[in-house]
């Protein structure tokens, strides 16, 4: 039986061999650079993607225990995660239906919780969001209290990751294998629900959404930028790249690609031998390392501000101290050597720079063709 990695690996070793992707017929292309500043595009993205396209915003792990909730601002919208006391995960707008004060202010950190208490008027509601009662209550006689419940936001669980629509007229059953495509096979493969999440760290970083997209989807700048890191773990820019539907698969050759050579096919690993990328339009990129997983969501704040959120996927959870002390140093490496002070430092430099007029366009080369890939199918989602 063939793995789904097989033929990525027969394709990833003829392109160390030579040029055989399809990648170096494409033509250079050129991005217009008010793509990543102009106000009315970043609003018609925000209404037409992020509002309306399942987004991935977190792993069942962090809500494991009944009575978690998880309150974030996602591109402007209030929401609440919660883990009911029968064992549902719901989302809600993070709203009161008295006067609309925010239920929760603790944006970004698990809490427990026996049920959701306005801070305002002190409503107070179910985890299962329906209203259980209300302080003097005789100052309401007409209150229909049934129809009081907070407001939900569509939300399922596959593979272990969250996903939600930002939207509550939204069709309220999600088919996320349906929008995942071709890559839901894949996610299976690498059980990623199975995973623990190791630590998240969200920040908000002074670049448009896409200019850090971009920086995750290609490969020209990993021996360069990331000389110090990472880098000199990759063979130079080389990668296969395939649209999948919206979303973008590469398989990334590591130094320690050309092993498989002596392997069975059923034995390639595209953790071992490679570093396998998912993107997932509109907002997520799993990054799949050695011995862990990197999650990437980005929310975008403002057209030059985006909610930068890394999660850090292990396999299991830490049993001892060695093995505690082992992924610190992975996530200080990848989180803060590499992530931090290399890519969201260029992007946030980019983003300066757009608006000195040096660039009548942004040139987009053959290593580089995965962001064709990504703005196109941007440009016709907004279509
Ligand atoms: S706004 Fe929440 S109780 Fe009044
Ligand atoms: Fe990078």
């Amino acid at each position: 039986m063939t793995t789904p990695w097989q033929p990525l690996f027969e394709r990833l070793i003829g392109e160390l061999d030579g040029h055989s992707s399809p990648d170096w017929q494409m033509p250079n292309t050129t991005l217009d650079p008010s793509i990543y500043r102009d106000p009315e595009r970043f609003a018609a993205e925000r209404d037409r993607l992020f509002r309306r396209l399942p987004l991935c915003v977190g792993h069942v792990d962090q809500l494991a225990q009944p009575g978690s909730v998880l309150a974030l601002d996602l591109c402007g919208v209030p929401v609440l995660l919660v883990r009911g006391r029968d064992g549902q995960l719901r989302c809600f707008l993070n709203v009161c239906r008295h006067r609309g004060a925010r239920l929760v202010a603790d944006e970004g950190t698990v809490c427990r919780k026996q049920s959701l208490v306005c801070p305002y008027h002190a409503w107070t509601y179910r985890l299962d969001g329906s209203l259980a009662g209300l302080p003097r209550a005789e100052a309401f006689p007409d209150l229909e209290r049934h129809t009081l419940g907070l407001r939900s936001l569509p939300c399922a669980v596959r593979h272990g990751l969250i996903w939600i629509v930002l939207d509550p007229t939204a069709d309220a059953v999600l088919d996320i294998a349906g929008h995942l495509g071709a890559l839901d096979r894949e996610l299976e493969a690498i059980g990623l629900g199975n995973h623990r999440v190791y630590r998240q760290r969200a920040q908000r970083r002074a670049a448009n959404w896409k200019l850090i997209i971009d920086a995750f989807l290609e490969v020209y700048h990993l021996r360069r930028l990331h000389a110090g890191t990472i880098g000199p773990f990759f063979v130079d820019a080389v990668a296969v790249n395939d649209s999948v539907g919206c979303h973008v698969r590469s398989l990334i050759a590591r130094e320690t690609t050309p092993e498989i050579k002596g392997l069975p096919p059923q034995q390639w690993n595209p953790q071992a031998h490679a570093t396998l990328v998912h993107f997932i339009f509109p907002n997520s990129v799993l990054i799949y390392h050695p011995d862990y997983i990197s999650h990437l969501g980005l929310f975008p704040v403002a057209p030059d501000e985006t909610l930068f959120v890394h999660t850090m996927l292990i396999p299991e959870a830490p049993a001892d101290e060695k093995a505690a002390a082992h992924w610190q140093r992975s996530f200080d490496l990848i989180d803060a050597g590499v992530f931090d002070k290399e890519d969201l430092v260029v992007c946030e430099a980019i983003q300066r720079g757009l608006a000195s007029g040096a660039n009548d366009a942004m040139i987009v080369g053959q290593l580089e063709q995965n962001l064709q890939r990504f703005h196109s199918t941007v440009d016709a989602a907004l279509r």
